[in-house]
């Protein structure tokens, strides 16, 4: 693994594109510093570039390089979740390439929680700004395979680093409008994307509020940061009750369509449909969702209905990422 770190470096510093494990799911790496390297991710994953991108970097001491007017509270989140799967939004400073931003004034920091990562990161040394691995508004990767089916030779290297422990993305939460915090004290840190660092745990490590964005509550509204048309499978997504789901299922079933479950607790579903245990906790639903989502696309379904978990802990971002989903 050591070599295939170096190596990976190595096509970093090229300018050239690595696909790479963190805790969350697999992202797609360019040097962010280099303007070129980093228009190749937009190009590979043919996204907007608008849609700003992630910087990771191997600490928390390198977030003086990349970020200015840093509110107290990012240094005691960086303290406590780094590395972590937490992104925090900060105002950026003058190194961050526009094609990093889509020229916002902000950038998205973070330092993840994977040995792998870390070790590129460190042989690297400067930020490396990525995406998840997967094609625009496409299911995130959370194993080298699932980045090599989707992406195959548009990558240069990819780093196998096994299945990903969190498998959604991580929390993103925005404190840039902190900066001024002291003039304006209603300004709270704002959660844009839920994940497993949670509210309530960045509420107890800051001992104050903070809030969730309306796309959060209502993940129809868009926001900054966040689309209502993402980590989508090819299979109709439909939210489920897990009272109404077996009948709903006979439904589809009797309209001819190919319908699978994807349920937390056994139910008996009709034989002519395949049911999908997301086994156990939240932690453990968040895990397997997009390995589901991939299932019931090899399978060739036409619906997946999927009845979430409860909203609590890491089972909130699973719940915006299945509603999301179902689009
Ligand atoms: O877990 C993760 O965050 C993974 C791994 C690879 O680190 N990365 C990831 O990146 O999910 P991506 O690009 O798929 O999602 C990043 C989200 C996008 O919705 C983007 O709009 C938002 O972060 N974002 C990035 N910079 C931002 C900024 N300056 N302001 C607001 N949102 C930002
Ligand atoms: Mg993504």
């Amino acid at each position: 693994m050591a070599e295939a770190v170096e190596e990976a470096a190595e096509v970093l510093r090229a300018g050239g594109l690595v696909a790479f494990p963190t805790e969350t799911v697999y992202g797609l790496g360019a040097d962010a510093s280099n303007a070129e390297a980093v228009r190749k991710i937009f190009a590979v994953k043919r996204r907007p570039a608008w849609h700003p991108l992630i910087v990771h970097l191997s600490g928390a001491e390198m977030l003086g390089e990349w970020a200015v007017d840093i509110p107290d509270a990012a240094r005691a989140l960086a303290d406590r979740f780094w590395p972590g799967p937490l992104t925090m939004i900060l105002a950026r400073s003058a190194r961050v390439p526009d094609a990093v931003t889509g020229g916002q004034d902000t950038v998205g920091l973070r330092v993840p929680a994977q040995p792998v990562a870390l070790a590129m990161l460190a042989a690297f040394g400067g930020g490396v700004a990525a995406p998840s691995a997967n094609r625009f508004g496409r299911i995130s990767p959370t194993t080298a395979d699932d980045v090599r089916a989707e992406l195959g030779d548009e990558v240069d290297l990819v780093l196998d680093g096994g299945p990903c422990e969190v498998g959604v993305e991580s929390t993103i939460v925005d404190l840039s409008t902190m900066a001024n915090s002291a003039k304006n004290p209603a300004c709270t840190p704002t959660i844009l994307r839920p994940g497993a660092v949670t509210a309530a745990m960045l509420e107890e490590a800051l001992g104050s509020r903070v809030s969730l964005s309306a796309a959060v509550d209502h993940p129809t509204v868009r926001a900054p940061g966040t689309l209502d048309s993402h980590y989508s499978p090819n299979a109709r997504v439909e939210v489920s009750s897990a009272t109404g789901v077996r009948r709903r299922a006979r439904v589809l079933v009797a309209e001819g369509l190919r319908v699978g479950v994807l349920a937390p607790t056994l139910l008996r579903v009709p034989p002519e449909v395949h049911h999908f245990d997301p086994a156990g906790d939240s932690a453990a639903y968040a895990r397997c969702l997009y390995r589901r989502f991939r299932e019931a696309d090899s399978i060739g379904l036409d619906v997946l209905l999927v009845v979430p978990p409860e909203p609590h802990g890491v089972g909130l971002a699973v719940v915006d990422r299945i509603r999301r989903a179902a689009g």
